[in-house]
């Protein structure tokens, strides 16, 4: 399957402030609890984009790791190199990576090696899990995380709601994460631990749910061709999408979105 996705830094960074913001849990801490990473230890990030989950594991291990960031957008990883500039942090590497190719890394090299909200773009799911557990040292683990299928239920909701049931297009994430990927961690990795994140999203009014939306959509919407035809641009759908989401707000008092997420954690 060819995917050409590209996240931006804004739309990446619109999403990551409405979790903080609206999100009643921290998905970094629950990444972290789950991993009781040990000092010492080599990372690679896959998908690292502007350097959230580098910045998590840095702090957690005060610094005593050595970590590699990888990823194909050079506008994120501008924005990761300045963050290590700006935390003057050690042992942190930022490299161009386009996990679509053979990474330019020797075999059984990390002890961790993560990919966050990713994976599912990979033209190749196998080939690019491949890549991971090559450079993985024997015992190393993968931890991916990625939408379950009943993530984000309200989303869908509002824009059936919005198009009178338009058939929906399948979200790169949710339609691959939880089958296609599992499944291949599971047939290549010697043990496989799924995890779930569950977290709902308190909206009081309807702007924040529709400007996640906007985030949501503006990359994934290039998928979604048919969707977005004709008469129904994309600024027109979004219109019917304000006023159904409105509506509900109004009927409910508040809009609730949960996130639910899968954490696999796997042993090579
Ligand atoms: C939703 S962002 C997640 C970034 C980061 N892991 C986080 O959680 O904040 C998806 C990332 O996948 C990256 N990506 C997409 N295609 C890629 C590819 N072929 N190789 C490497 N990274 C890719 C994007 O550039 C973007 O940084």
């Amino acid at each position: 399957m060819k995917i050409n996705f590209q996240e931006t830094t804004k739309d990446l960074q619109v999403r990551i402030d409405i979790h903080n913001q609206f999100g009643g849990k921290n998905i970094d801490e629950w990444m972290l609890d789950l991993l009781k990473l040990e000092k010492g230890i080599n990372i690679l990030d896959v998908a690292c984009g502007a350097g959230k989950q580098i910045i998590s594991f840095y702090n957690e291990l005060d610094g005593n790791c050595s970590i590699t960031g990888g990823d194909v957008s050079q506008e994120l990883l501008d924005q990761a190199q300045e963050e290590v500039n700006k935390r003057k942090m050690k042992a942190v590497n930022i490299i161009e990576l386009d996990f679509n190719k053979p990474f330019p890394i020797e075999d059984n090299q990390f002890d961790l090696v993560s990919c966050c909200f990713a994976i599912y773009y990979a033209q190749d799911i196998p080939f690019t899990i491949k890549e991971i557990h090559r450079v993985l040292k024997p015992g190393g683990r993968l931890f991916t995380t990625g939408p379950m299928p009943e993530n984000k239920q309200l989303f869908y909701d509002i824009i059936r709601e919005a198009t009178n049931d338009k058939p929906i297009p399948p979200m790169p994430g949710s339609s691959r994460y939880n089958f296609e990927i599992r499944e291949t961690i599971e047939g290549l990795f010697s043990k496989t631990e799924v995890n779930r994140f569950n977290n709902p999203l308190t909206f009081a009014s309807p702007e924040p749910f529709l400007a996640y939306t906007r985030a949501s959509l503006s990359e994934d919407r290039k998928l979604w061709k048919d969707f977005f035809s004709g008469e129904d641009d994309f600024e027109t759908v979004m219109a019917k999408i304000g006023k159904a989401a409105k509506r509900r707000a109004e009927t409910d008092g508040k809009l609730v979105m949960e996130k639910v997420v899968g954490g696999f954690v796997a042993t090579k």
